[in-house]
Parts: structure tokens; C-alpha cells; sequence
């Protein structure tokens, strides 16, 4: 794995809610073509992990490499350009749009309020190119037939899917996925299984995933956080069987 390229490192990286630290020296890289796991216990720190990396919760300390240069820590706007997207733990999209209107938000950059709704002022992309982005993005999950369909009339799994075209329509080099088998039954979760590893064929993926089975089948590392720590990290098989990691998640952990 070293002889490959790293698209992105975190040097001890802390966050702090007041007296709380959700965060605590936690290191972690992501190189080219791979699908890292980021799993732990609720309240451990994984969507904080995230809000930092991508500008919505501020950064006590540490340091943030991407492409192998030195960078500091983002504000939401500045993801795009950078070539990281995410998606929200949840699904996170607006009810009364469409599905393309959903997914092309997805390619405008993020105001401090929050989304720029507008497609309006898209450094240069045209709405059309826009629309055509979308419509690839949702073709790369499946979803083109359902563009013009209101989100409030999609059942949940299909709503997840729309959740990551709308990170895909920037094509991203890193995609961060919080939870995108959360809340599925049995099929969907295999589904979104072998989604996942289609999309790893174009990004490197950081996985937040309480689906043991996912997170097995489609990791090729894992990080185990535990009360804003790294408790544990390596390959599936070493992870699953360490101690530590068994008695703080994976012996409590129920199958969803
Ligand atoms: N904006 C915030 N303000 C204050 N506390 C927060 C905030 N965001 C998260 N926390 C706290 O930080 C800790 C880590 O939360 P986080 O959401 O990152 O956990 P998680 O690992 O994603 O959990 P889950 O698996 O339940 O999604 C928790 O104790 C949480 O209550
Ligand atoms: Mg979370």
C-alpha cells in the first residue's frame, strides 16, 4: 500500500466541544484506490472526524495533508475544488426539489449559511454541463430514471442513493460516506455494497459504517475510534480479532 499515493493524511487531529473531546490525536491517511473504514461506537467521534475534515466543526489542533502537500484545514466551500465530497450521516436533501435539482447542488460549494441554492454563479459551469453532470452521477447510482421525481415521493433506500450522486456530481477523488447502509434492510445494504465498490473504482472512499458485513467485505483498512481515540487500526482480519476493539464495539455490537 506505501507504493501508492497518498491522497490524504491527518496528523493528530483534535476537536473539542467545550470541556468534551470528541477528537483526540487522531491520525490517519487514505491513499490512492482505497476503501478505508472509520467504525467505533456511537459518540466516538466519526461524523466529527468528518465535520472537520470537510470545514463544519473548527480544529483544536493538528496538521492536514492532501495530495501531498500541506494544506489547511478547509471551510465548506473550498471541498469542491479540493476534490473531497461527502455525504450526511442520514440523507440530508432537500424534500421539495427534484432529483437532479438535488444532485446539482452537489456541484455548488457551500456558503457559511449553508448551500448556495441558486444555480447561479457556478465558477463557470454552465447549467447545462451542470444538468449533464447530474444526470451522470445519478446514471453511476442508478437513479437516472427517477431525475424528475420529487425527493419526498422516494422511498428511503433510493433516497440514499440520490444522497450519493449529489456527492458524486463533483467528481470527487476522496468521498466520504457516513452511514450509507444506514437505516437499509437486508437487500438494500447488499446493494449499496456493491455500489460502493463500484464507486471505488474512481475515488478513494473513507467508510463510516455500523454494518459489520459492509465493512468487511469492502475495506481495504480499517481505524477503530473509541471516545475520540484511535483505538486500533490495520486490516480487517487484525482489527476483528483485537482485543481492544472486541470489548469496546464489536463484542457489544448488535447486527443492524
Ligand atoms: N456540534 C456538536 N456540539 C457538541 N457536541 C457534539 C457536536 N457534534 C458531536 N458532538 C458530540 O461529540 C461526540 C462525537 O459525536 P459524533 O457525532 O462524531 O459520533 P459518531 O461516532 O458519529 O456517532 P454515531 O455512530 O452515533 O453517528 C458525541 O459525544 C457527540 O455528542
Ligand atoms: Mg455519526
Amino acid at each position: 500500500m506505501d507504493n501508492r499515493s497518498t491522497l490524504l493524511s491527518i496528523d493528530s487531529l483534535s476537536v473539542s466541544f467545550g470541556g468534551l473531546k470528541a477528537l483526540a490525536n487522531v491520525s490517519l491517511d487514505l491513499h490512492a484506490g482505497e476503501v478505508v473504514g472509520l467504525i467505533g461506537p456511537n459518540g466516538a467521534g466519526k461524523t466529527t472526524f468528518f465535520n472537520a475534515l470537510s470545514g463544519l466543526v473548527s480544529v483544536a489542533s493538528g496538521s492536514l495533508r492532501l495530495y501531498d502537500q500541506d494544506q489547511k484545514w478547509p471551510q465548506p466551500h473550498d471541498l469542491v475544488d479540493l476534490g473531497i465530497a461527502r455525504t450526511l450521516q442520514g440523507v440530508g436533501l432537500f424534500p421539495d426539489l427534484t432529483v437532479l435539482e438535488n444532485v446539482m447542488l452537489g456541484a455548488t460549494k457551500f456558503s457559511e449559511g449553508g448551500l448556495i441554492r441558486a444555480a447561479l454563479g457556478l465558477e463557470g459551469r454552465t447549467e447545462r454541463k451542470l444538468q449533464t453532470l447530474a444526470m451522470n452521477a445519478l446514471e453511476r447510482v442508478y437513479a437516472a430514471g427517477i431525475a424528475h421525481q420529487r425527493v419526498d415521493s422516494l422511498p428511503y433506500p433510493v433516497t440514499k442513493r440520490v444522497a450519493i450522486a449529489r456527492a458524486l456530481v463533483s467528481e470527487p477523488k476522496i468521498l466520504l460516506l457516513d452511514e450509507p447502509a444506514g437505516g437499509l434492510g437486508i437487500q438494500d445494504i447488499d446493494w449499496m455494497n456493491g455500489l460502493i465498490r463500484n464507486l471505488a473504482q474512481n475515488c478513494a472512499i473513507l467508510l463510516v459504517e455500523h454494518h459489520m458485513d459492509v465493512v468487511m467485505s469492502v475495506c481495504h483498512r480499517l481505524y477503530v475510534l473509541n471516545f475520540g481515540e484511535v483505538i486500533a487500526s490495520g486490516d480487517a482480519k487484525s482489527v476483528r480479532e483485537n482485543p481492544d476493539v472486541v470489548a469496546a464495539y464489536l463484542g457489544t455490537q448488535a447486527v443492524h
